[in-house]
C-alpha cells in the first residue's frame, strides 16, 4: 500500500552504543515529522527494539536474515554487547554480509511505494557499504553519526593514515585535521595501536571510510556551536555537507525499557534528595566498560580521600563475567561497603542506573565518565563537568576535546591498563568539585554549554535553534533530492528503477 507520507529508513551498527542514537533519532523524526519511520537491524536485536519502543509507536521494525554461527560467532551473538572484545571486528566484518539484503530490503520498500523512493537512508559509520546501496538505487544516503565531530574527525584521520605508524616522537599531528594539535600515542585505542594496514581493523577501515564519500550528507549528534572544528573535517574531506542535530538523547522510560534490572530512579532520586547541592559525584563508564582490580581499588580509596558523596555504577572488573555475582568484599577495599553504609557517603549500583535521572539531579556536581559520546551529552545538557576516563574507540579525543578545547573536563586516567593512584585520583576529583577557582570555572563553562544546547534544540517557530534548523535543511535537501530524480550516477538522473 502506497503511503504519501514518505519513508525514512535508519540502520545502527549491531552495538547498545550504536543502537541507542538511532532509537533516539527515529523517536525524535516520528515526533517532529509526519514521516514513516522504518529501523532495519538483525532479528535479535530488531526483538530487543520491539521491547523498547513505547507502546503505541508508529516506527516499524524490519528484520536483515542473519545466523551469527555462520560469521565464526558464538550461537545468537548479533550484539557488540554479548561478544568478548577479540570478537567484535568478527562482527564489523559479519556485518557487510548484510549488503545484498538491505538493499533488497531497500528495493522491495520502493517497490511497494509504486517506484517512489524513500525520502532518506541514514546508515551507521560502520555502514560505509550502505551509501553506495543508496547510490545504487539512486536514494539519498545520510551517515549518522553517533559521536561527535572532533572526537570523530581524530578517529577518521587516525585510521586513515595511521600517523603513530610514522612518528618517531610519541605525539604526533592527524594528517588533514592539524587543528586538533598533538595526540599521543596513549590516546589511541588498542586496535588502533597495534595496527599496521594489514590487520583486520585496518582492512575493514580502509574499505569502509572512503565509502563515506558515496553518501549525501553527514548527521552529527552534536551542537554546531561548540564542535564546529570536527564538522568543518568532514566538510573539507569529503565535500557534503554536514548537519549538527543534536543533542538527540532517549528519554529515562526509553533507557528502562531497554536497561536490564538495577535500581529505580525513585530510589535515586530519593538518596539524592538527602545530599546537599553540588555535593554528588556521579561514576559510571557505560554499558560496555569496566576497569582492572588494581584500578577499582585506588578509585574506592580516592573516594574515601576526597570524603565526596557518590554514586557509582559497579560492575566485576575486567577478567571477571560481566554477569557474575558482585564480590565487594575481594574487590573494594576492606569494610568499604560497610563504611559508605554507615555514613550514607555513597551509593553502588550494580549494573543499569537512571543515568538522565541523576545528572538532572542538583545534588550532583560532576560525572567521573569513559566520555563516550552519549553521556558527556546527556552530562553537558544538564551542565554538569566531567571527570574523563577514556576506555576505547573515539573516547580519548572526546576528553581531550572537553578538557583543552571546551573546557569543561579534567582527564583522571587514560585505558584500561593504566595505573592510577587514589591521591592523585582524589586531587581530580577535588579540582573539579571544590569551591576553588579552577572547580568553579569548569561548572561554569559546563553551564554556559547547558545553556547552547538548550538554544541548538529550541523549537519555537522563529526562534530555532542550529540543531532543529539543520535537520529541517537535512530534510529539505533529501526532499529536494528526490524530487528531482534522485542522486545523479554518471551525470544522469536514476529516474527508472530496475528491480
Ligand atoms: C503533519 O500532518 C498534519 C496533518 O496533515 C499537519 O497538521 C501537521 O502540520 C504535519 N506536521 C508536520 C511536522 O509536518
Ligand atoms: C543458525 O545456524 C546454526 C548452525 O547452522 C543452526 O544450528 C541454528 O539453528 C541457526 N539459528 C537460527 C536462529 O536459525
Ligand atoms: C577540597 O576541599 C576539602 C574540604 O574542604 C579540603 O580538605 C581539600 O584539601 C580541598 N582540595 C583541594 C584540591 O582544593
Amino acid at each position: 500500500m502506497a503511503d504519501e507520507r514518505g519513508n525514512v529508513v535508519l540502520f545502527p551498527f549491531m552495538a547498545q552504543g550504536h543502537i541507542f542514537p538511532f532509537l533516539a533519532l527515529a523517536l525524535h523524526i516520528e515526533k517532529t515529522t509526519n514521516y514513516t519511520v522504518t529501523l532495519v537491524n538483525t532479528p535479535l536485536n530488531i526483538a530487543k527494539l520491539r521491547s523498547s519502543l513505547p507502546p503505541h509507536s508508529s516506527i516499524r521494525l524490519l528484520q536483515l536474515p542473519f545466523n551469527s554461527s555462520d560469521h565464526g560467532l558464538p550461537p545468537d551473538s548479533e550484539n557488540c554487547d554479548v561478544l568478548p572484545y577479540n570478537l567484535v571486528i568478527r562482527l564489523l566484518e559479519a556485518s557487510i554480509s548484510l549488503r545484498p539484503a538491505f538493499k533488497d530490503l531497500v528495493a522491495n520498500l520502493i517497490r511497494q511505494q509504486n517506484g517512489r523512493r524513500p525520502i532518506c537512508t541514514i546508515g551507521d559509520i560502520f555502514f560505509g557499504w550502505a551509501a553506495a546501496v543508496a547510490q545504487e538505487l539512486g536514494v539519498f544516503h545520510a551517515v549518522f553519526s553517533g559521536a561527535g565531530g572532533f572526537g570523530l574527525a581524530c578517529y577518521y584521520s587516525a585510521w586513515t593514515h595511521l600517523p603513530h605508524r610514522k612518528a618517531k616522537e610519541d605525539e604526533f599531528l592527524l594528517p588533514g585535521f592539524e587543528e586538533a594539535s598533538k595526540i599521543h600515542r596513549t590516546q589511541l585505542p588498542l586496535s588502533m595501536l597495534e595496527a599496521d594496514g594489514t590487520d583486520l581493523w585496518s582492512v575493514f577501515q580502509w574499505k569502509n571510510l572512503p565509502e563515506w564519500v558515496k553518501s549525501g550528507a553527514i548527521l552529527f549528534n552534536t551542537v554546531e556551536e561548540f564542535d564546529r572544528i570536527g564538522m568543518s573535517y568532514f566538510e573539507r574531506k569529503l565535500s557534503r555537507p554536514v548537519w549538527a542535530v543534536g543533542p538527540i538523547l532517549l528519554s529515562t522510560e526509553s533507557r528502562a525499557r531497554a536497561g536490564k534490572g538495577g535500581i529505580s530512579p525513585e530510589t535515586c532520586r530519593k538518596w539524592l534528595d538527602t545530599k546537599p547541592p553540588n555535593s554528588v559525584l556521579y561514576i559510571s563508564f557505560g554499558s560496555m566498560n569496566t576497569i582492572s582490580s588494581s584500578q577499582m581499588m585506588q578509585l574506592a580509596r580516592a573516594l574515601e580521600v576526597s570524603g565526596k558523596n557518590f554514586i557509582w555504577v559497579i560492575r566485576p572488573p575486567i577478567g571477571f563475567d560481566i554477569n557474575s555475582e558482585f564480590r565487594g568484599e575481594e574487590w573494594l577495599p576492606e569494610g568499604f561497603e560497610e563504611r559508605i553504609r554507615e555514613s550514607n557517603k555513597g551509593l553502588l549500583i550494580l549494573k543499569w542506573a537512571p543515568q538522565v535521572e541523576i545528572l538532572s539531579h542538583e545534588s550532583v556536581s560532576a560525572f567521573l565518565s569513559h566520555c563516550g559520546w552519549n553521556s558527556v551529552l546527556e552530562s553537558l545538557s544538564h551542565g554538569v563537568p566531567l571527570l574523563g576516563w577514556a576506555m576505547a574507540a573515539e573516547q580519548f579525543f572526546n576528553v581531550k576535546f572537553l578538557a583543552e578545547e571546551v573546557g569543561v573536563c579534567v582527564e583522571v586516567a587514560r585505558g584500561k591498563s593504566c595505573e592510577i593512584n587514589h591521591e592523585d585520583v582524589a586531587e581530580k576529583i577535588e579540582m573539579v568539585m571544590n569551591d576553588t577557582m579552577r572547580g568553579k570555572e569548569i561548572r561554569m563553562k559546563a553551564l554556559k554549554v547547558k545553556e547552547m544546547i538548550k538554544k541548538a534544540m529550541n523549537d519555537e517557530e522563529g526562534f530555532k535553534g542550529s540543531s532543529v534548523k539543520a535537520m529541517d535543511d537535512f530534510f529539505k535537501t533529501a526532499m529536494s533530492t528526490r524530487e528531482n530524480g534522485g542522486i545523479k550516477q554518471n551525470g544522469r538522473a536514476e529516474n527508472v528503477l530496475v528491480i
